[in-house]
């Protein structure tokens, strides 16, 4: 492999390493993939503002998020199965985000455990993800654990009750771990490096889950875990119920239009994420970087407003703090590193995105990331 000097070189590379079947998953949207796709066109379509002879010198990208400090606004987003994009991928995520100075989150539908990522770490803070379920006792034990294990933020996505077709997921017949077909076998024959990493581990299926929730056929299939045990019911009664129960910083993500970013604001959360998941949910709605300025004009006062989405660059990053995000989140460009090269990849991706964001910030005449607004976008940008 040549020298690494983007997001889409540790996506390549990736590609290759990680066995189809989840980097399929990772790298899919819903249904025909038109809000994928759009997520990422659109930030190309922003441009920016170049200033000159401007002191640059002494440049900072920290910032806070939800009142913790962060060394740049960017957190690593929940990534469902992430410890199947490469052994242990959440304690490695987890690590490189604790030295690299921003937020991890950790998913629900995580591989490595609660206790296992804050072992690995010290008991490091971190942010835990939930997926509301119906089995309410074992919601209450997996808040008990974010508790336990010093998370400081929970992350609530509304936007997953029931699950967006992706295609490739079903020809795939993706499980954690893949079930033993002969396409399977044949497939991993091909990724080495992975099979090693998976033979060193057991950390192989869903380990905030399996052992502690009920009522589900295949414990090893995403889609039956969303099927049978997501709660289809979840309201903004749940939401006001969740925010009490759990007690600390709350962040609400999914919210695409200005009611649910009033609904969001007004149930007392802590931050809203602007979010289409990705793309990978309603196929058919528009960028995340497209419904993000509404929401800022709706609600930006009140609340923070971030964003995810498309994210591949320190560039989008700036124009999505450009146009009023006070901190974005990274899925994709997290998991592209991870999948390529385990920690160091990660760092990475990290790495890549802090010094485009740096760089691309003093071209716009900038060397405060707080004080970055739409100034530095050209007027007749979206
Ligand atoms: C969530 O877990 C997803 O697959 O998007």
């Amino acid at each position: 492999m040549s020298v690494i000097t983007t997001i889409e070189d540790l996506r390549v590379l990736a590609q290759k390493r990680v066995p189809r079947m989840f980097y399929d998953y990772a790298d899919s949207g819903s249904w025909t993939e038109s809000t994928y796709r759009a997520n990422e066109a659109d930030f190309q379509k922003i441009k920016l503002r170049q200033r000159v002879a401007v002191n640059m010198e002494n440049r900072s990208l920290a910032t806070t998020m939800v009142g913790q400090k962060v060394a740049m606004p960017v957190a690593i987003a929940p990534t469902g199965l992430t410890g199947m994009q490469h052994a242990d991928g959440e304690i490695l995520g987890a690590r490189a985000a604790k030295k690299f100075g921003i937020p991890f989150t950790l998913s629900t539908m995580s591989i490595c455990s609660i206790e296992d990522v804050s072992q690995a770490t010290g008991g490091h803070p971190f942010w835990f993800q939930l997926y509301w379920m119906r089995d309410r006792d074992f919601m209450e034990r997996l808040m008990d654990r974010a508790k336990a294990a010093n998370c400081s933020a929970l992350v609530l996505t509304l936007d997953l009750q029931v699950l967006g077709q992706r295609h490739k997921d079903l020809k795939n017949g993706m499980t954690a771990p893949p079930k033993p077909t002969l396409a399977n076998i044949i497939n991993l024959m091909t990724k080495p490096r992975w099979c090693l990493g998976m033979a060193g581990t057991r950390r192989r299926t869903f380990g905030n889950l399996v052992g502690h929730a009920k009522g589900v056929s295949d414990m090893s299939s995403l889609s039956s875990w969303t099927r049978e045990q997501f709660d289809p019911q979840l309201d903004w009664n749940d939401v006001e119920w969740i925010k009490n129960r759990w007690g600390g910083k709350l962040i609400l993500k999914g919210m695409m239009v200005e009611e649910d970013a009033r609904l969001a604001t007004e149930s007392g959360a802590d931050a809203l994420v602007v979010s289409n998941h990705g793309g990978r949910q309603l196929d058919g709605a528009p960028s995340a970087i497209e419904a993000l300025p509404a929401i800022v004009d709706a609600v930006g006062q009140r609340i923070e407003v971030w964003m995810d989405s498309g994210i591949r660059s320190g560039q989008d990053v700036l124009k999505a703090v450009a146009l009023g995000a006070r901190g974005t989140m990274i899925g994709r460009a997290f998991l592209y590193g991870l999948g390529a090269m385990g920690e160091a990849g990660v760092t990475k991706a990290l790495d890549i995105i802090r010094h485009e964001l740096d760089v691309t910030m003093a071209f716009c005449g900038h060397t405060d990331i707080n004080t970055v607004d739409k100034s530095i976008l050209l007027a007749r940008n979206p």
